[in-house]
């Protein structure tokens, strides 16, 4: 069975393209989405890309995955920095996690150099815009690669 991936983008990042694009970039989410899912075809991977402004969604989503899927490939916007409930999911959900930012989070406020996330992320990638979730995706098409069948 090809291996499943989630790739979840949480609060305001549907604003992709028009918000701080100085900061995000011009992409879209749609075209982030675009561009994920022809990585995972290349590497062999299944992905479910989602977007959510709502904690309580992202949860449960992250609950589902548990025993579904691989990886979760994470950009978790403002809650990186706010959300214990959010790493606390992630952790029950026992899945690989990569959290990943557009912009490089350290070279902003301080309050954005605090993550709940990262760690207990197996990495952490920021600053390299949409190339830092092909890399997480291929990080984890490497990954399972390795696996004992
Ligand atoms: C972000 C960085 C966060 O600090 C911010 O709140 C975001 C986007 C990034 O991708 O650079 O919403 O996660």
């Amino acid at each position: 069975m090809t291996p499943r991936i989630l790739v979840l983008n949480d609060p305001n990042l549907n604003l992709l393209g028009t918000r701080e694009p100085e900061q995000y970039g011009r992409e879209t989410l749609a075209d982030l989405a675009n561009s994920c899912a022809d990585s995972a075809r290349a590497l062999g991977l299944d992905i479910e890309f989602r977007q959510t402004n709502h904690e309580g969604e992202l949860i449960d989503w992250i609950h589902a995955a548990r025993g579904r899927c691989a990886g979760i490939v994470i950009n978790p916007g403002a809650w990186t920095h706010t959300s214990v409930a959010i790493r606390d999911a992630l952790v029950a959900s026992e899945v690989p996690v990569i959290e990943v930012h557009l912009s490089n989070v350290h070279k902003r406020e301080p309050f954005r150099h605090i993550s709940f996330v990262s760690s207990i992320a197996v990495g952490v990638i920021c600053g390299l815009g949409s190339h830092g979730y092909r890399m997480a995706l291929a990080h984890f098409g490497q990954m399972l690669a390795e696996q004992p069948a």
